[in-house]
């Protein structure tokens, strides 16, 4: 297999107000790639265009070099199950169920089996038996991260998954993250706020003034 998983080619869109237009993008096996803006600039739109959730008012998307507006629904559902990772910020993990649980549903969903080296780097591993709604933000952003991993995706589309968490917590996710991406020859977009944070993929673009510029 080529290897190209994500190219996106001549991409426009606009809401209320034109938010970028004919944006060219490529993503390979092993690389990380951030982008950062301003707020309101557009950039969660865009990921969620990549990732097969909006389809934009121009341009096409290929994922793993099938164009995604060619695809029926049971195509798309089974790329989205087993070969995208996506960490947005609502994480929607299961209230009411252990830590561990919200892993296992993940795994066995995708026929892939939980890592523990990956719950002991994101300091997590102590929590497993704990319910969801006994453990704090940042813990449970942690345990949808693991869960995202446990898929064992070829691509992660991340959206501010450091957002809510100190310096340190947000460096060990970022190194779980990045390590993955190399070890599973898979790859991360990753969109984030922190230029500090933004600076440890091996490319950065911001978007403004509706395009994608590399800094
Ligand atoms: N589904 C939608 N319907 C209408 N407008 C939308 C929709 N989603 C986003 N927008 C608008 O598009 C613009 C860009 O939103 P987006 O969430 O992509 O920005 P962002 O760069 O991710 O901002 P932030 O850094 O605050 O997360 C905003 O003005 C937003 O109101
Ligand atoms: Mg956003």
């Amino acid at each position: 297999m080529s290897k190209t998983l994500l190219t996106a080619t001549n991409i426009s869109h606009a809401f209320d107000y034109p938010l970028f237009s004919s944006i060219n993008f490529t993503l390979n096996k092993k690389e990380s790639i951030s982008i950062v803006g301003r707020s309101g600039s557009g950039k969660s739109t865009l990921l969620h265009i990549f990732s097969s959730f909006i389809k934009p008012n121009e341009g096409t998307v290929e994922l793993l070099e099938k164009n995604l507006y060619s695809l029926n629904e049971n195509e798309l559902e089974k790329i989205r199950r087993y070969d995208l990772g996506i960490i947005f910020q609502a994480h929607y993990l299961f209230k009411g169920m252990k830590a561990i649980e919200n892993l296992e549903i993940a795994a066995l969903l995708s026929n892939e089996s939980i890592d523990d080296k990956i719950l002991k780097h994101l300091e997590i591993e102590e929590l497993m038996e704990q319910k969801i709604g006994e453990l704090s933000g940042g813990q449970q952003q942690r345990i949808s991260i693991a869960r995202v991993l446990s898929k064992k995706p070829k691509i992660i589309f991340a959206d501010e998954p450091t957002g809510n968490l100190d310096k340190e917590t947000a460096k060990l996710v970022m190194d779980v993250l990045l390590e993955y991406t190399e070890s599973h020859n898979a790859a991360m977009i990753l969109v984030t706020h922190d230029e500090e944070m933004a600076k440890l993929c091996n490319k950065s673009f911001r978007l403004e003034n509706q395009a994608l510029k590399e800094f």
